[in-house]
């Protein structure tokens, strides 16, 4: 039977069969679905997702949360990760989210899964190589959600623009006919990215991760002296922290290749912040102004 749907209500499904139905009878009275996938902890900047995704004309808000174990290596924080999820619901009726899948992992995952989807190349660098397999996590688990729920839009932040650039990459090669939109990052007022792991920083720790985003601002302000330049000023930034151990500062292109010599490319960083992994990034118009 499928589960009742009234509009403008909150619904949470974490039956699968449930989400499945509730997206066919959707689909079948010709509602659109406009889905912002998350694994909880919700914050500013999943609310700034959910906004878009509010206003794409004629769409049901459905938000999947979801603490997919596939993307976490075994030395990750896999275990403390934080799962609020009376207050991530609270946030959803907030944001008017209509549609909420909160599944178990063992009915995402009842057979291991044997079959997992193969990021290609940009899957083993940047965030990649220091994280093995994570991207073959969030690739199967988006895919997954998308054949599930059938959004015909998803939403996701600029934060994580790697996985933002793969999974452009994954819909655009298995043909999976949902419109993917980026969101640019979020931040709070001195700079640093809102993430849902920011929650395990002590105060000094936070103090110096707004080192990140002051390195990137850094990069982008002498973007008209070309790549070299760009690199040596945000490196210098970092270097004067000492609370942050820097895993890579990258500057590449908009889609992650190479970084052109003039126009858009992408400043990647990532760092420890103590135990805490962060990355942030920034565009960067390499050979012209900053406006
Ligand atoms: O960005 C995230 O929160 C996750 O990587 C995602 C896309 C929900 C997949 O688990």
């Amino acid at each position: 039977m499928t589960p009742r749907f009234t509009p403008g209500q909150l619904h949470v499904h974490s039956g699968l069969n449930d989400m499945v139905a509730t997206a066919r009878a959707l689909r079948a009275v010709g509602r659109k679905i406009a889905l912002v996938p998350t694994m909880g902890a919700l914050h500013d900047g999943h609310r700034q997702l959910m906004r878009t995704a509010r206003r794409l004309p004629g769409c049901v808000l459905a938000t999947s949360i979801f603490v997919n174990s596939l993307q976490f290596g075994p030395n990750e924080d896999y275990d403390r990760y934080p799962r609020p999820l009376d207050d991530d619901l609270k946030v959803c009726e907030e944001e008017r989210v209509e549609l909420v899948f909160t599944p178990s992992r063992e009915e995402m995952y009842p057979g291991g899964p044997e079959i997992t989807i193969d990021p290609g190349p940009l899957g083993g660098e940047l965030e990649g190589a220091s994280r093995p397999g994570h991207f073959a996590g969030v690739l199967t688990v988006v895919a997954k959600l998308f054949t599930i729920i059938r959004p015909d839009y998803a939403v996701f932040g600029e934060k994580d623009y790697q996985q933002l650039t793969l999974i452009r990459k994954l819909e655009r090669d298995l043909n999976l006919d949902v419109r993917i939109i980026g969101v640019p990052v979020v931040r709070d007022a001195d700079g640093l990215a809102r993430s849902s792991r920011n929650a395990y920083l002590s105060d000094d720790q936070r103090s110096a991760a707004v080192t990140l985003s002051g390195a990137l601002a850094a990069g982008a302000r002498v973007s008209a002296g070309g790549a070299e330049v760009v690199l040596e000023s945000a490196r210098a930034v970092l270097d004067k922290e000492p609370l942050v151990d820097v895993d890579y500062l990258e500057l590449r292109g908009a889609d992650l290749g190479p970084a052109p010599e003039r126009g858009e490319a992408r400043l990647l960083v990532a760092a420890r912040v103590g135990t805490t992994r962060l990355i942030d990034n920034t565009a960067v118009f390499l050979g012209q102004g900053e406006d």
